[in-house]
């Protein structure tokens, strides 16, 4: 115990699995640190007694399981969903958006104990290494960065044998195949079959869906409002925000909605298939989305795809604390003035498909649009604009023919 007061802290990203608990003991050997291991809730369902008395056992010196899941949807994922934010064009950005509010909680507790190190279970081969290190610098430059899984050389087998000789416990259930990260806006699945990116996922890869063609056959019909592109009621019920995202994921979920299979670009260059669970997010992407073509001028909204693009590659590459990514939030939020209204969603085996929307601050104009009685629109002005909007083509074909 002496030996404690002078030894240097590291504060490890904790999720509880394998390569973390036995991280523990690793940094306390190879580095000779008080190991502080810090799990941030963001909707993971692990327990927060079980988590902290593990890593205790396992020769922590500190442990936590800090519930950030508030903080998560309001400061993260309502940015995300103001800005559509999707990566190339297929994953929401689930595990990623997570990330930075990971990795400030973790600065926290180190300034908070005075350890000059961070250290994350991390690969050299994925995104995430980069979030947490790009991350950690950005927000403290002092603090330096150990990855344990950069760093050893034990396979699957070897680490079970290092926790078994040292006594680490470690929950090995059957043999899971796959690399899951989850959180309020999804589920992330990789490795085992899936690498094989001809074959079908497994029924085993999905872990939150019911599978769409054993899913109810009663549609179900769910009315969102949002606040300024922010949900904030269903079926006219007002909910918090965890709520909202809680109460979508179940409701999507049962209907077998947000299954997605993706071959995406990682950062350092190579190619994965991996599948995505985001129920809660495809509805509410989906319905944002309605909602701003009824509400934002066209420019605004082809302008605005195209940040949204910008701010969804930020997010994914680990630039999430730069000014960069401020400045496009501060542009998204001014459009998201006037994005009031309701949208009615309806799912279906697997779909989800909106089929109406409403707002005070409707563009849609019926009497405009009609081909019916009560048409508001001046049929004479097509004529006069034609002519102009034609004008340059005309111009070209009648110059080119001579
Ligand atoms: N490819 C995704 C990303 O980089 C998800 C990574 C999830 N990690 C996992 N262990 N399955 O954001």
């Amino acid at each position: 115990m002496s030996d404690k007061i002078h030894r240097e802290k590291v504060v490890l990203a904790y999720s509880g699995g394998l390569d973390t608990s036995v991280a523990i003991k690793w940094l306390q050997d190879k580095y000779d640190l008080d190991v502080i291991a810090i799990g941030v809730n963001v909707g993971q369902s692990h327990n927060k007694d079980d988590i902290v008395a593990r890593a205790l056992r396992n020769g922590a010196f500190k442990s936590d399981f800090v519930d950030r899941r508030k903080e998560f949807v309001e400061e993260y994922i309502w940015p995300a969903l103001k800005a559509n934010a999707m990566y190339q064009d297929a994953y929401p950005l689930s595990t990623a958006i997570a990330r930075p509010l990971i990795v400030k909680t973790l600065v926290e507790f180190a300034q908070a104990n005075g350890a000059k190190y961070i250290a994350h279970g991390c690969t050299a081969k994925g995104n995430d290494q980069v979030r947490f290190d790009v991350g950690v610098i950005s927000l403290d430059p002092s603090l330096k960065i150990i990855g344990p899984m950069r760093e050893w050389v034990m396979t699957r087998e070897e680490e079970i044998e290092y926790a078994k000789q040292n006594g680490i416990e470690i929950l090995v259930k059957k043999e899971n195949p796959f690399s899951v990260d989850e959180n309020l806006w999804g589920r992330s699945c990789e490795c085992g079959v899936l690498e094989n990116a001809w074959l079908e996922p497994p029924e085993e890869a999905w872990g939150w869906t019911t599978n769409p063609k054993d899913a109810t056959n009663e549609a179900e019909y769910l009315t969102i409002d949002f606040e300024k592109g922010i949900p904030i009621a269903i079926n006219d019920k007002r909910l918090g925000s965890i709520e909202i995202v809680e109460t979508l994921n179940k409701i999507a979920c049962k209907h077998g909605v947000g299954r997605i299979d993706h071959v995406e670009d990682r950062l350092i260059g190579i190619k994965s298939r991996e599948t995505y669970e985001c129920p809660a997010a495809t509805v509410l992407l989906k319905a944002h989305k309605a909602l701003e073509f009824m509400t934002l001028q066209k420019d605004v909204l082809e302008y605005k795809r195209s940040i949204e693009q910008k701010f969804s590659e930020i997010l994914y590459n680990g630039l999430w604390f730069g000014v960069l990514r401020e400045s496009l939030q501060s542009f998204i939020d001014k459009t998201q003035e006037f994005v009031t209204g309701s949208v009615r969603v309806k799912l279906f085996k697997g779909n989800v498909m909106v089929v109406g929307r409403k707002s005070l601050y409707s563009l849609y104009d019926e009497g405009l649009a009609t081909y019916a009685k009560g048409d508001g629109f001046d049929h004479k002005s097509a004529v006069g604009f034609i002519y102009c909007w034609g004008l340059p083509n005309k111009t070209v074909a009648t110059v080119h023919k001579k």
